[in-house]
Order: structure tokens, then C-alpha cells, then sequence
């Protein structure tokens, strides 16, 4: 399959968030990633489910949902009611992951469960049959515009690995740090799925930029 790119709302123009999601409609994007922060989990709050309301009935791509907070289950029904596509919980986030992924397939969503730098993909050896996403963070999260940790590379191909070698269909996302150069070398080491912040908001040229990545 032809990788998926997924701009991330978090460096986008919120004080222009109407043409923004114009601009996302328009262009070659696969999903809109959204991030979801609480100071607890991550070092930083974004934004909550009232402004998320508004974003989601302007914007026509599926919306892929990545909570950055600690008992991410609590919310499950506001991301619902989003229409999300696809809802991302940290393991670290997790002590009963199995439940949470049960619970966001219950509901409707795609699971995605997410890992920080430091967590091993092994972590996920008995849950990978049972997930849809998996993505993995190349920054460590609660803030767009950093620069990539190379050794996600290594993560992406042993994650690729698991995968190939069991009956899992996830898709492989990678977040944080992507640009048309770390973004080229993720698909070459088998990413599914492209997640940009800076990279495509900050660019000249946005839908330019996303046309690029898609075609990396
Ligand atoms: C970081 C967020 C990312 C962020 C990526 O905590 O999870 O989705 O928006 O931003 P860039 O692409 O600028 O690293
Ligand atoms: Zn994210």
C-alpha cells in the first residue's frame, strides 16, 4: 500500500483554523492527526473538545486522535463523538491495555496504541494481534517542531518484523520529527503512516509540502 500522510493540528493557525482545514480538505492528506495533552502526562495542554467540536465539522478527513493523557479510557466517549477514526493511547499511559483496545474497537474506532522513545517495541508482543496502529514516537511528545531521534529507524524495522512474522494487519505511524528527508528514510524502513506538524504548516506551501510526502 502507498503510505498515508497525516498532518498534525497542533502547528497549525489556530487563529485561522477555518482555512487551515480548507487547506487539509484540499490536499493529498490521508488523516488529520490530532494531539490531545493534559500537563500530566506530557509537559505541555493543547487544546480540549470544544475547539476539537468545531475542527471536526470542518474538517472532511478522517480524524486520527492521539491522547497525550493519563487514563485516556475516561474520554473515549468525547472522541467518539468526534467521529474519530482512530483513537491513540500511550502504553505507558495504560497499566490494563488489553481492556482500552477492546474498549476503543467496542466503540467503533480504530485502536492505535502508542510508544515513547524509551518503551521497547517488545512491549508489544501481546498486544499486536490485537491493535490496529501502532506508532511509534520519534520525539518525545508534548511539543511540535523537534528534531527526529534517528533510532526510531531501528524501531521502525523491528516493529515491521513483528508484524510481517504474526497475523497483525496494524499499520505502522510514526510521530514527531517528520519531514521529506526523516519521512523518506520511515518508508523506506516499512512506516505506513506519516505524521508532520512543522513540516507541513510551517512550509511556504502546504499542500505542496503534503504532496511531496505523499509521494516520497
Ligand atoms: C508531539 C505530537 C506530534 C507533533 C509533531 O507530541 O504528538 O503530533 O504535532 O510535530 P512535528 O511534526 O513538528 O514534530
Ligand atoms: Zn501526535
Amino acid at each position: 500500500m502507498k503510505h498515508f500522510v497525516a498532518p498534525s493540528l497542533l502547528s497549525a493557525d489556530f487563529g485561522n483554523l477555518k482555512p487551515e482545514m480548507d487547506m487539509i480538505n484540499r490536499s493529498e492528506c490521508d488523516w488529520l492527526h490530532i494531539d490531545i495533552m493534559d500537563g500530566v502526562f506530557v509537559p505541555n495542554i493543547s487544546f480540549g473538545f470544544p475547539v476539537l467540536k468545531y475542527v471536526a465539522r470542518l474538517c472532511e478527513k478522517p480524524l486520527d486522535v492521539h491522547l497525550m493523557i493519563v487514563q485516556p479510557e475516561k474520554f473515549l466517549n468525547e472522541v467518539r463523538a468526534l467521529g474519530a477514526y482512530s483513537m491513540n493511547v500511550h502504553v505507558e499511559a495504560c497499566p490494563h491495555l488489553h481492556r482500552v483496545v477492546q474498549q476503543i474497537k467496542e466503540a467503533g474506532m480504530k485502536a492505535g496504541v502508542t510508544l515513547n522513545p524509551a518503551t521497547p517495541v517488545s512491549s508489544l508482543t501481546d498486544i499486536i494481534e490485537d491493535v490496529d496502529i501502532v506508532m511509534l514516537m520519534a520525539v518525545n511528545p508534548g511539543f511540535g517542531g523537534q528534531a527526529f531521534i534517528p533510532h526510531t529507524l531501528d524501531k521502525v524495522r523491528e516493529l515491521r518484523r513483528m508484524i510481517d512474522g504474526s497475523r497483525s494487519k496494524a499499520l505502522i505511524e510514526v510521530d514527531g520529527g517528520v519531514n521529506r528527508d526523516t519521512g523518506r528514510l520511515l518508508v523506506e524502513a516499512g512506516a505506513d503512516v506519516l505524521v508532520a506538524g512543522s513540516a507541513v504548516f510551517h512550509a511556504a506551501d502546504a499542500i505542496e509540502e503534503i504532496r511531496v510526502l505523499k509521494n516520497l
